[in-house]
């Protein structure tokens, strides 16, 4: 019996026989020939059937299979340049076909389908190149986000996921009926790793996060991974570092590991090859000036529209496509109006209507890709900005102590997991760089 091995691996085989087990992708027929696509779940190999080589059975299975039909086959490899395939340059030359099924009329062929299909379709969706490239990627990027915190003194503590109150905002809330109290799916595991970084000093939070918006936009999902280092003594600029070596890291973690994947989704990767630090950092001030230059400099009325900013506004899409054209890195965007943040942000000193927060927008129109900033650290200003927000203190009570022993300086960002992989991958919706999303029009499969 020859070797069961991953299509990935194909090369290490050239000139032996081998075992494949996985489905068909798509079948050529040129009459005594049928061309294969298989794929196994790590790549996409061509097989020849070939009618003088087979008994009939065997090559009358091969002649009839439908797209999706599983297979287990064995075969002869060798090079050809020309084969097409993940990675490609291989072909293998059936000697047996067993086939477990043959499946008939599988929904998603190669022509174009809808979105809304597609979508209802998730389940087999994934299985399609692109998607299986994306969540490649996903993958990658998650390990890389793993790797670089465990390796720079960033402890993992879970933070959790049924929390009795508003973690970033009020309005964007899952309810839960917890045992006949009211409680909310996290929005975010900030809160609590500030309090774990009094143990613990570097922590992180990884996990799903969840927030009711109901944006129908290219860059919202309703569940969506966050991940979100939280460190005692540490300031805005010294978080712009961190920030600006993580996501290079992470990035440069894609491109050396999935070049296959980047090329089916045709990412041009000079764009991700000049993501290395530092990046450029400008105020919110310097923002919105630059808004207004640009707004003025356009001729195309839909654009000053969209374009519109007052001082004291949070930047829509819009802008921040805008603003992310200028530079062929992410941007940071520091001190933004404390009034379009959350309540916890640190005032900036002799100038409270900014805030020591900073955003970090993707390049190429992808927009915020992270949210950060230095935390109120005073017990009096802290209590006085969650009465302002209206948010009850008894439920921060806990949240309000850690301002009363010990408290120190500290920041923290979240990075979004989808947003991330989206701008990677150069891809158009964020719906795709997770398996099953959630969305407001979409929890189903
Ligand atoms: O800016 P946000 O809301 O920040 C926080 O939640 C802070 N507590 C993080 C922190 O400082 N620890 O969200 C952070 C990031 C955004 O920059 C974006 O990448 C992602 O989370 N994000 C979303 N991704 C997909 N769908 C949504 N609805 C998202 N909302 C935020
Ligand atoms: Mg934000």
């Amino acid at each position: 019996m020859a070797d069961v091995i991953r299509i990935a691996d194909i090369a290490d085989y050239d000139g032996q026989d081998v075992t494949i087990r996985g489905w068909l992708y798509n079948r050529t027929d040129k009459g005594k020939l049928q061309f294969l696509l298989i794929r196994d779940g790590t790549g996409i190999i061509q097989c020849v059937a070939f009618k003088k080589d087979l008994d009939e059975a065997t090559f009358d299975a091969a002649a009839t299979l439908g797209q999706e039909s599983s297979v287990i086959l064995i075969g002869s490899v060798r090079k050809d340049d020309r084969a097409p395939g993940v990675p490609g340059g291989y072909e293998i030359g059936i000697k047996v076909l067993d086939v477990i099924q043959n499946a008939q009329d599988y929904p998603i062929t190669p022509k174009e389908h809808g979105v809304e299909f597609l979508m209802d379709n998730r389940h087999l969706w994934l299985r399609s190149r692109e998607q299986w490239a994306e969540l490649r990627v996903r993958a990658t990027v998650i390990k890389a986000i793993r790797d670089w915190l465990d390796d720079h003194g960033f402890l993992n503590l879970d933070t959790p996921i049924i929390t009795p109150t508003a973690g970033e905002n009020t309005t964007s809330l899952f309810e839960v009926d917890y045992f006949d109290e009211t409680a909310y799916l996290a929005q975010t595991g900030q809160l609590y790793n500030e309090a774990n970084i009094m143990a613990f000093g570097r922590v992180y939070c990884f996990g799903p996060t969840f927030r009711a918006e109901k944006s129908k936009t290219r860059r919202h999902l309703a569940e969506f991974w966050m991940v979100e280092p939280e460190a005692a003594f540490m300031n805005l600029e010294e978080l712009m570092e961190i920030e600006e070596q993580f996501v290079s890291y992470i990035v440069q973690q894609v491109l050396a590991k999935n070049a296959q994947e980047l090329k089916v989704l045709n990412r041009d990767t000079s764009a991700l090859e000049r993501i290395t630090p530092p990046f450029p950092r400008i105020s919110y001030d310097e923002a919105v000036e630059r808004l207004h230059k640009l707004r003025e400099e356009t001729d195309d009325p839909e654009q000053k529209e969209l374009l519109k900013i007052e001082w004291g506004e949070d930047f829509g899409s819009p802008h921040e496509t805008a603003l992310t054209k200028q530079f062929d890195k992410p941007v940071f965007v520091y001190h933004y109006p404390t009034a379009v943040k959350a309540f916890y942000m640190q005032p900036v000193e002799g100038r409270p209507e900014v805030c020591r927060s900073v955003d970090l927008l993707a390049p190429e129109g992808y927009g915020e890709i992270i949210g950060g900033s230095e935390r109120i650290y005073d017990y009096e200003l802290i209590k006085q900005r969650v009465e302002d927000f209206g948010i009850n203190p008894d439920h921060y009570k806990w949240y309000l102590e850690l301002r009363q022993f010990g408290t120190v300086p500290h920041s923290g960002f979240g990075l979004g997991v989808e947003r991330t992989v989206t701008w990677i991958c150069g891809t158009e919706h964020i719906r795709e760089a997770v398996p099953f999303p959630r969305t407001l029009k979409y929890m189903y499969p």
